[in-house]
């Protein structure tokens, strides 16, 4: 088993009592919570805080068969809807009983989509009939098994060792304690945060470094939540080796000596693999005391997140590992000087730790020339929606968006046109078929009013309503808003009610401009970034698709035939 932190109370022990008691119980019973609350002499307000906060936890008996279908952009685009429709009439109609049914944000099964979870196991690649099954299986008490793993199309260019020796990058500066050069490579190599925020990471790990501390923490987030996004889910299967090692590196060069990857609870195949190959590397002195007799150490240990897109924000994530409710700080101080428990951090996405080991052994230079349109160095992207081979697919960074959805995608599904593509999930809002040939990079994505973000394509053909497509992913927003700030929580459910008027023709013109002042509001005001880009959907299709939002309002119908007017 992987050994815990140094560091004492560096893991959110409240929380995982809690799971505890709902693995043991299916809920979280009052009498255990008041039991907990003496245990560990915490205020009973705070658990039932916790308890409240996060989706994973239950305050009643759960039913029989707890059905979550995702609602979610990939999985409404593959009928999600329909299916939901469709089980909830054949359970009404012939059983089995005490079966609940409700919808869930994305499960990370984008490529698979449509996707449910059945008492908490993710099933995917949904027709009714198949998810129907599923119901009866789970009535009769079988498991599943996890979803099928997507094998690489060839050997990933990330992997420097392809079959050899692994860990060499480590091995390397253990002998050498260049933490001066490991710095001065990446930041060359312009290597930036690839979670979405795209901060360099040679300045991220120097700013921890040079930060005066007792104790210094490298948090890995491994939650990614938003739809479309599962590049790091196909990471963690293939290269677990480099999120490992990425992660030790970063604690021997800042001077770190625990580390925590914090994975998203639906992972649990994803959390195995990091935890078998945690294990070998315990064994062989890779991770622990002493790594390799060279007198450092680096502690490395899994947190499954009990839920919430909004973990997803560093410094939420932050709060969850301190057993507080995941509620994002007002940032600045950032994280590398003020961090976990208020100590430098390094956090970093799995994807951003997995591309330091190559740059050690490979090379500044081959980590640029792998890059396009001038970018550098590779990317991840998952594709989803409406695509003839959804998946996740490494790619040089510049790469153009068309390359990618009609190459190596194989294009729409159903050898339809296409009529739309989110760069990167709802937050990138969505673009035209005209803007096809922009680079998959930072800058040039950002030049185009959009934005790389996660790297997450989602494709919609044509006879899709893009005014529907706002919709869903505004509703993701307002469903994961965290509500700590009223900008957010109630800006973004006032932006679900303008946009759901509109799609069933009760929409007036004056909602065009209240639309602009809310976005405006939201955008300047809200505390973190899910606020912040919540208004980008509906901005995004008022600038390249407004002719058909105008129909919705002045005509009263939706020219895709998909909206249901009132
Ligand atoms: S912007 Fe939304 S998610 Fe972020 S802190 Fe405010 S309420 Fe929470
Ligand atoms: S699993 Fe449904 S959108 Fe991601």
């Amino acid at each position: 088993m992987p050994s815990s932190p140094e560091v004492p109370g560096a893991r959110p022990v409240i929380i995982e009592e809690l799971r505890a008691i709902q693995d043991t119980h299916g809920y979280l019973p009052a009498a255990e919570l008041r039991a907990l609350a003496e245990r560990t002499q915490t205020p009973l307000y705070h658990l039932q805080g916790l308890a409240s906060f996060y989706p994973h936890f239950r305050l009643a008996p759960p039913p029989a068969i707890d059905l979550r279908v995702c609602a979610d952009l990939s999985c409404h685009l593959n009928g999600a809807d329909d299916l939901r429709s469709a089980v909830e009439a054949r359970v009404a109609r012939l059983g089995p009983s005490g079966v609940a049914i409700r919808e869930v944000s994305c499960l990370g099964q984008c490529d698979c989509a449509p996707a449910a979870s059945v008492n908490d196991a993710i099933v995917a690649r949904l027709t009714s009939a198949s998810l129907y099954s599923h119901v009866e299986a789970a009535a009769a008490g079988r498991r599943f098994p996890h979803p099928e793993v997507q094998r690489p199309e060839a050997p990933l260019r990330i992997d420097p060792y392809a079959g050899g020796q692994r860990y060499e990058a480590l091995r390397k500066l253990l002998a050498s304690r260049d933490a001066a050069g490991t710095l001065a490579a990446l930041k060359e190599s312009g290597l930036r945060g690839l979670g979405g925020a795209g901060f360099p990471t040679g300045l991220k790990w120097e700013i921890v470094r040079n930060a005066p501390g007792d104790a210094k923490y490298v948090v890995c987030n491994a939650d990614e939540s938003e739809p479309g996004t599962i590049k790091d889910r196909f990471i963690m299967e293939h290269i677990p080796h480099l999120v490992i090692e990425g992660m030790v590196l970063a604690g021997v060069v800042t001077g770190a000596r625990t580390g925590i990857i914090y994975i998203r609870h639906e992972y649990e195949a994803q959390r195995v693999i990091l935890e078998q190959e945690l294990e070998q590397c315990q064994r062989a002195g890779l991770v622990g005391r002493d790594l390799l007799g060279s007198g450092v150490s680096f502690d490395l240990s899994i947190f499954v997140s009990p839920g919430g897109y909004i973990c997803g924000e560093e410094s939420a994530l932050l709060e969850a590992l301190e057993d507080r409710r995941a509620e994002p700080r007002n940032k600045p101080p950032f994280p590398g000087t003020h961090g976990l428990y208020n100590k430098p951090t390094v956090i970093n996405n799995v994807e951003t730790f997995a591309f330091v080991p190559p740059i050690l052994l490979k090379g500044v230079e081959w980590f640029k020339a792998e890059g396009r349109s001038g970018a550098p160095g590779l990317k991840f992207v998952g594709v989803s929606g409406h695509v003839a081979r959804p998946g996740v697919y490494e790619i040089p960074m510049g790469t153009p968006t068309r390359e990618l959805i009609f190459d190596r995608a194989g294009g729409v599904s159903g050898g339809r046109r296409l009529k739309a593509f989110a760069p990167s999930g709802p937050s990138s809002g969505f673009l035209p078929p005209a803007m096809l040939d922009v680079p998959l990079d930072f800058k040039s994505l950002a030049d185009a009013g959009s934005m790389l973000g996660s790297g997450a394509i989602v494709v919609c053909a044509e006879g899709t309503c893009m005014l529907d497509m706002a919709l869903n992913a505004v509703r993701f927003f307002k469903n994961e808003s965290c509500g700590k700030c009223v900008p957010c929580r109630v800006g973004s459910a006032k932006m679900v009610d303008i946009l759901t008027d509109i799609s069933r023709g009760r929409g007036r013109r004056e909602d065009l401009d209240l639309i602009g002042e809310l976005s405006e509001a939201l955008a300047l005001t809200s505390i973190c970034g899910l606020g912040q880009v919540a208004p980008n959907p509906i901005g995004s299709v008022l600038t390249h698709f407004r002719d058909e939002v105008e129909e919705h309002l002045a005509r009263r119908r939706c020219p895709s035939g998909v909206c249901a007017m009132a």
